[in-house]
C-alpha cells in the first residue's frame, strides 16, 4: 500500500492558490485523516513568469499539461483552471491514465459530467467536484451522504454570489445595477465580462448539478427557463421592499409528482424568509426532504480558501477511496428516469407590473384580462405616474405556469398597457 500520493494540479490562479496553502498549512491534520502523506508533484500554468508568491516557493510549474496528466507517478490531478474545451480534454486523459479527478469547474461539470462521470466509472477512477456548486458550502456531499437516506422534494437557493451581492447593494444602498455591477468588478466577485453571471448562465449551469444529485435527474441548460438581473432597475427593488419582500436571484428545483420543475430567475422572497437575509456575495441553498422536512446551507459560494477547502476535502476523499481500495465510486449512482413538469403542474404567485393610461374603465378592462384566465390578486397597488400613466403592481394568487404564459401574451400585445416585469414571488415562511 503507497505511503504518498502524488498531486498534479491544474492551474495556480485563486483557488489553485489555496490547494496549495490549505495541503500545506494543514498537512498534520490531512496526514492522519487520510492515513497517507499528500505531495504536490507539479502545477500546470499559462505564464511562468507570473509572480505566484511565497506559496509557490519550492513548487515544480510546467506549461506543459501531459506532465501532469501522463505521468505515471502522479495519482491524483486537481483541475482548478477553469473552462470548459482544454480541462475536458485533459481530465479525459487522465481519467484514461488511471488518474483520479477533482475538479471546481462548474461549467464543464453542468455540459459534460455524465460523458465524464462514464469514463471515470470506465476506468476505475474517482470523480469529484463539491466546489463546483456554492464553493465553500458542502452542499453535493451533504445531498448525496447525508440525505441519501431521504426522498428530497425541494433544492433552491442563492447559488449564484455575483448576483447576489449586486442584488445587496441595490438594496441595502440603493445602488443602480450599473454601480452595483462597477463595484462587484473593482472588488473582484464580478468578471470583466459578467453574462454568464448577471444572465443567470451560472445559477443554471449549477441547477444541472444540484438536480442530477438530487433527484438523479439529467436536465440540460437549455431546459432550465433562466432569467437574469441586468434589466433590474431601483423601482423594482423598492415596490418588492413595500410589499415586503427582497428580490433575489433563485435557482430551483421542484419536485412534482415523479416530475421536476427546474428555473433561475429574479424571485421577490418573503422578508422573513431565511434566504431574505443572505447577504453580499454569499451562497445559501434550502433543501426539503420527505423526511428531514426544511434543511439550510449557508456560507461563501467563492473565494481562495473557501473553495479550495471543498476542493481539498474531495482530495481527501479520494486519499481514503485509494487507501481502503474502493476507488471508482462515482459522486452519486442514484439516476431516475428524467422527467419534467407540463406548465399545468407548476404552481407558483406572481409579481406584475404593468404601465396603462390613467383612465376611467381602464383598471376595469385590466380586472377582465385577469379574470380571463382565473386570475385573483392577492396584493394590488397603483402609483400615478407623469402624462396620464399609471404604475400597476398586482401580487397573483398562486396560478399554474400556462396561466402566467397566456397572460403575458396577452397582456403584451394589449392596447395602452405596458406590461414591465414579471417575477416569481415565494411563498413565506
Ligand atoms: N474563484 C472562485 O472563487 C471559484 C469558486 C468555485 C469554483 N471555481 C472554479 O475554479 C476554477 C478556477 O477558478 P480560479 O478563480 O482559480 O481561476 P483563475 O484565477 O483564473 O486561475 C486559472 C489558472 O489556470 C491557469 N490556466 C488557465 N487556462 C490554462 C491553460 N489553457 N493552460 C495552462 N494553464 C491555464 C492560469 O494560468 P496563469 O496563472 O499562468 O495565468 C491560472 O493559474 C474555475 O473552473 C472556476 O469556475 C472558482
Amino acid at each position: 500500500m503507497k505511503n504518498n500520493l502524488q498531486i498534479g494540479i491544474l492551474g495556480f490562479g485563486t483557488v489553485g492558490s489555496g490547494v496549495l496553502r490549505i495541503l500545506k498549512h494543514h498537512e498534520p491534520k490531512l496526514n492522519q485523516v487520510t492515513g497517507v502523506s499528500l505531495k504536490v508533484k507539479k502545477v500546470l500554468v499559462r505564464d511562468m513568469e507570473k509572480n505566484r508568491g511565497s506559496i509557490a516557493e519550492g513548487i515544480e510549474l510546467t506549461l506543459d499539461a501531459d506532465e501532469i496528466v501522463s505521468d505515471p507517478e502522479i495519482d491524483i490531478v486537481v483541475e482548478v483552471m477553469g473552462s470548459v474545451d482544454d480541462a475536458k480534454k485533459y481530465i479525459k486523459k487522465a481519467l484514461v491514465s488511471g488518474k483520479h479527478v477533482v475538479t471546481a469547474n462548474k461549467d464543464l461539470i453542468a455540459l459534460h459530467g455524465n460523458e465524464l462521470v462514464a469514463l471515470a466509472k470506465e476506468n476505475h477512477c474517482d470523480l469529484y467536484y463539491e466546489a463546483s456548486v456554492a464553493g465553500g458550502v458542502p452542499i453535493l456531499r451533504t445531498i448525496v451522504d447525508s440525505l441519501a437516506s431521504d426522498e428530497i422534494q425541494k433544492v433552491f437557493g442563492i447559488v449564484n454570489g455575483t448576483t447576489n451581492f449586486i442584488l445587496s447593494k441595490m438594496t441595502n444602498e440603493g445602488k443602480s445595477y450599473d454601480d452595483a455591477l462597477k463595484e462587484a468588478q473593482e472588488l473582484g466577485f464580478a468578471e470583466s465580462n459578467p453574462t454568464n453571471d448577471v444572465d443567470g448562465i451560472d445559477a443554471a449551469r449549477k441547477m444541472v448539478i444540484l438536480t442530477r444529485l438530487a433527484y438523479g435527474m439529467n436536465v440540460e441548460v437549455n431546459q432550465i427557463e433562466t432569467k437574469g438581473i441586468r434589466n433590474l432597475q431601483q423601482k423594482d427593488i423598492e415596490m418588492a421592499r413595500k410589499l415586503g419582500y427582497k428580490i433575489k436571484l433563485i435557482g430551483s428545483a421542484i419536485q412534482i409528482e415523479n416530475k421536476i420543475s427546474v428555473d433561475v430567475g429574479p424571485i421577490l422572497v418573503p422578508n422573513n424568509h431565511p434566504l431574505a437575509s443572505v447577504q453580499d456575495e454569499n451562497n445559501a441553498v434550502f433543501v426539503v426532504g420527505a423526511a428531514v422536512g426544511e434543511t439550510m446551507y449557508y456560507g461563501p459560494g467563492a473565494g481562495e480558501l473557501p473553495t479550495a477547502t471543498s476542493v481539498v476535502s474531495d482530495v481527501i476523499t479520494v486519499a481514503k477511496n485509494i487507501r481502503l481500495g474502493t476507488s471508482g465510486n462515482v459522486f452519486s449512482s442514484y439516476q431516475h428516469e428524467t422527467r419534467l413538469a407540463e406548465d399545468t403542474e407548476v404552481f407558483n404567485k406572481y409579481y406584475i407590473a404593468i404601465e396603462m393610461q390613467d383612465k376611467t374603465g381602464q383598471f376595469l378592462a385590466l380586472t377582465k384580462l385577469f379574470s380571463q384566465f382565473d386570475i385573483g390578486f392577492d396584493q394590488i397597488i397603483q402609483q400615478p405616474l407623469p402624462s396620464d400613466m399609471s404604475k400597476v403592481v398586482i401580487v397573483t394568487h398562486k396560478i399554474n405556469k400556462d396561466q402566467q404564459k397566456k397572460l403575458l401574451t396577452v397582456l403584451k400585445g394589449a392596447n395602452e398597457m405596458n406590461l414591465l416585469v414579471c417575477f416569481k414571488v415565494m411563498e413565506g415562511k
